[in-house]
Order: structure tokens, then C-alpha cells, then sequence
């Protein structure tokens, strides 16, 4: 088992840059089965969930080819295999966005019950009541999921949530639909509208992406293009959240601070000082500042992918903070870890209450899923004393190169081999 020993208390300075985006590269990469020929997409980040999504294609008879610095070049002229591996859609969730497209270019698509982190039953509902309303079959056989049409056709569909998987896999699906579809209730977050840049940049006629409603125009057919994804705000944040804890200056690059103004402006409600450029963001760790409340929302709110790393920072604001996890039932399983490291945390319902601490203490310590164990590195890097951290791979799934880009800034990070602390 791979582990992190990570010794806390160290200050970290410099500038970190910021890769593509996880949540937008994975349903551009799904949205380029649509076309007739290549994409070229750029600003891919190399992760683990990004390795998996492109093996799982490939296994379709797709030409998948990682270039240097980023690029992936997918070629979806021959495809001839309908249906995804368990082995690869058991470890991540995103794969039940390959249906949208295979349905709507080949009418078929078979993808075993989706994996990912378990924060939560995670249902695919809304996905297939809106394949349904295009006019698909949806069967479930031995935990296939199967999606059929001789044809779709645009149709009126109102999302019961934003959710942002339904979204995409509903908007790709009605690229090549006869007629209109329109989606009411949409998610609006900028991964969305990137795809749906990408999707028209293909030929496809989507409007409305970033509203409440999406409205598709079916095309009979779709090409390859070059595309570069957006900086991944959720990387961002994570490391604006660290240099809030333990970092003396830090600039963060390549990204649009828009996307992260939630973020921002409850940490300046913190009373923490931040700077905002053009595609950077400077912060600066604060001895004091206050406990605030948070509430995770769909986009424009604030984002669920950042509770566990905000919640490591109320560990040790001045005074009580609520957070409100709004968008996932299971969501708190890193408070028992970060309790281990010292922190007061009690949890009602769907609230977490935080009683801040002036300091957090190394611990042996597991990360339960993605945004938990990058909550868990900040938390050790503030904490007094060494950290032994396990489920090092959960963190590979969405950040590119963490431990190298935190040692860069000065953080002692060393990754072992066995499991005694
Ligand atoms: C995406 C992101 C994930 C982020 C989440 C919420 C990707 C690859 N992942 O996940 O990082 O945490 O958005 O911002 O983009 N739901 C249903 N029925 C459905 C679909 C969803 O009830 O058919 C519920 C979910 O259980 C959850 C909520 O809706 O409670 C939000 O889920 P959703 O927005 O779909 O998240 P994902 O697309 O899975």
C-alpha cells in the first residue's frame, strides 16, 4: 500500500499553475465519439480518471494517443464495441457519459453501473428518464445498464436537480437528435458550457449553456476539432484553500478567478486577504481569521468538490462554524479522519458543526475518496508533527502531480510502500 508522510508545520511560498479541468475533460473526451473524425484536445489533465475514461473508449476500437504536454488525440472512426469493461467503469463514475454519445451516433449503449468515489447512491435517474424522453429503451441487466433507439427525437425534459452528469449526458444525446430538445432546470456550471463550446465547435447547434434552460437543435452529423479545456477550478481552489493554511505567499496560475468567486468571497468573509488578476490568484496564509458558515450549492453556489478542504480550514478558524452539504447525503466521511488529527467536528443530518482549534496534530490518517484526502494533505501540512496518510490513489484520480507541485513550494512530502505508521 502507497502512503504519504507528510511533516507538518513547514511554510510553503511560490506559484503553482494550474492544470486542464478533470470535470470538463472527461465529458469532452466522452462528446468526441460524436464526431465523424479527430479531435485534438488540449489542457487534458493527466490523472488517473482521465487514463481510465481513455482506456474504456479505446476498448471501443477508438485511436486514443496522449501527446506531450497535454494533448489527446481521439479518433472515433472505428468504432465497433458497445460495451464498456466492468473492470474500468467500476473506478470511475464519469463513464455513464459515454451513453449519451454511443446512443445518439449508434443507437446502443451497454455501461455497467458507474463506480467513482462513494460520496454517496449516486443515481443515474435523470440521465435515463431524459434518454427515455428522446425516445430510448432503458433496460438494467445484470448491472448493465442498457440504452437502445432506432432513433431520437428532440423532446421537452425538466431536470427534478441541476445535476451536471444528467446535463451533459442528455445534451450530448440530443446533438444528434431529429428536432429541438430543451432542458429545463439545467446545471450551469462552467464545465457545462466548455462542453457545449466544444459540442458546437463540432457542428453541434446548442444554446443556452450557463442558464437555467438548454436548447438543442439536432444536427445529422457531427466532425473532429481542436479544443482546450478550462483550468480546473476545483484544483484551484484546492490550492487557494492551502495557501490560506500554511502558505506565506502563493500565486496560483492558469485560471479564471470567475469560476472560483464563491470561493473568494467567503474567504474575504473570513476576513483573508486575496488578490485577483487577470488568471491568478495571490493569498497569503492569515494568523487569525474568522469561522464563517457555508452552504455547497450547484454553481453559482458554493462547490461541494471544496467542502472537505474549507471544512480542514474552519478546523482551525477563530470561533463556530456550519457547513451545509446540500448536494451529496454522504459527504462527511473525512470528518473522522481529520477528528484523528485534533479537529472538533460534530455532525447533524446533512451539518457539519466546527468548532475551531488553534492547532491540528499528525496523524495516521486514510482519504475516503478525492476532494477528502486533498482536505487531508492541507490539514497535514498545517498540522503539528508528521502524518501518515493511506488511500494515496483516491487523490491520483483528480490532481495532476500534487505531491511534486506542493514539494516545489517546499512542503516534505515522501511517499512509502507498507502499511505500518
Ligand atoms: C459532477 C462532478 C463532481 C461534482 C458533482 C456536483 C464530474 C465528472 N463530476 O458529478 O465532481 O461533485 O458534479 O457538483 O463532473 N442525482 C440524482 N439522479 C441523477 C443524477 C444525480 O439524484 O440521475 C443526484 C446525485 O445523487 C447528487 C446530485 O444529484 O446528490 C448531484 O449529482 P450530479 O450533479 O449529477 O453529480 P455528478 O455529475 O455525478
Amino acid at each position: 500500500m502507497k502512503r504519504l508522510v507528510i511533516e507538518g508545520g513547514n511554510s510553503l511560498s511560490g506559484s503553482i499553475k494550474i492544470n486542464g479541468a478533470k470535470n470538463a475533460a472527461l465529458p469532452i473526451m466522452a462528446g468526441a465519439l460524436l464526431g465523424d473524425s479527430t479531435s485534438i484536445l488540449e489542457n487534458i489533465p493527466y490523472i488517473s480518471d482521465v487514463e481510465n475514461l481513455g482506456k474504456i473508449i479505446k476498448s471501443f476500437g477508438v485511436e486514443v494517443e496522449w501527446k506531450e504536454n497535454g494533448q489527446l488525440i481521439i479518433n472515433p472512426h472505428n468504432i465497433n464495441h458497445f460495451e464498456a469493461p466492468y473492470q474500468l467503469v467500476r473506478k470511475i463514475r464519469a463513464s455513464n457519459l459515454l451513453i449519451g454519445p454511443l446512443l445518439a451516433k449508434y443507437g446502443v449503449a451497454e455501461i455497467p453501473l458507474p463506480g467513482g468515489c462513494a460520496i454517496g447512491t449516486r443515481p443515474m435517474d435523470l440521465h435515463l428518464k431524459g434518454f427515455e424522453a428522446l425516445g430510448a429503451t432503458v433496460t438494467m441487466e445484470h448491472g448493465i445498464i442498457k440504452v437502445k433507439a432506432d432513433k431520437l427525437e428532440g423532446a421537452s425534459i425538466y431536470l427534478d436537480f441541476p445535476s451536471v452528469g444528467a446535463t451533459e449526458n442528455i445534451m450530448m444525446a440530443a446533438t444528434l437528435a431529429e428536432g429541438i430538445t430543451t432542458i429545463e432546470n439545467v446545471a450551469k456550471e462552467p464545465e457545462i458550457v466548455d462542453l457545449a463550446n466544444y459540442l458546437n465547435a463540432l457542428g453541434a447547434k446548442v444554446k443556452g449553456a450557463g442558464t437555467d434552460v438548454i436548447k438543442i437543435t439536432g444536427v445529422s452529423q457531427l466532425h473532429g476539432v481542436n479544443h482546450s479545456v478550462i483550468p480546473d477550478r476545483i484544483e484551484a481552489g484546492t490550492y487557494i484553500l492551502m495557501g490560506a493554511i500554511c502558505c506565506d505567499d502563493l500565486r496560483v496560475e492558469n485560471i479564471i478567478p470567475k469560476h472560483l468567486e464563491a470561493l473568494i468571497l467567503k474567504l474575504r468573509e473570513a476576513g483573508i486577504e486575496i488578490e485577483e488578476g487577470e488568471d491568478w490568484i495571490r493569498i497569503q496564509r492569515s494568523e487569525l481569521f474568522k469561522a464563517i458558515d457555508i452552504k455547497t450549492l450547484p454553481y453559482s453556489g458554493f462547490p461541494t468538490d471544496l467542502q472537505p478542504q474549507i471544512m480542514t480550514l474552519m478546523a482551525v478558524a477563530q470561533g463556530t462554524s456550519i457547513i451545509t452539504e446540500n448536494i451529496f447525503e454522504n459527504r462527511f466521511m473525512h470528518v473522522d479522519e481529520l477528528k484523528r488529527m485534533g479537529a472538533n467536528i460534530k455532525v447533524e443530518g446533512c451539518c457539519a458543526i466546527i468548532e475551531g482549534e488553534k492547532m491540528l496534530k499528525g496523524a495516521s490518517v486514510h482519504a475516503t475518496d478525492l476532494r477528502a484526502g486533498a482536505a487531508l494533505v492541507m490539514a497535514a501540512l498545517a498540522a503539528e508533527g508528521e502524518t501518515y496518510l493511506s488511500g494515496v490513489e483516491y487523490i491520483e484520480r483528480g490532481y495532476q502531480s500534487m505531491i511534486e507541485k506542493l514539494v516545489a513550494l517546499g512542503a516534505k512530502i515522501k511517499c512509502i510502500e507498507g502499511s505500518e505508521g
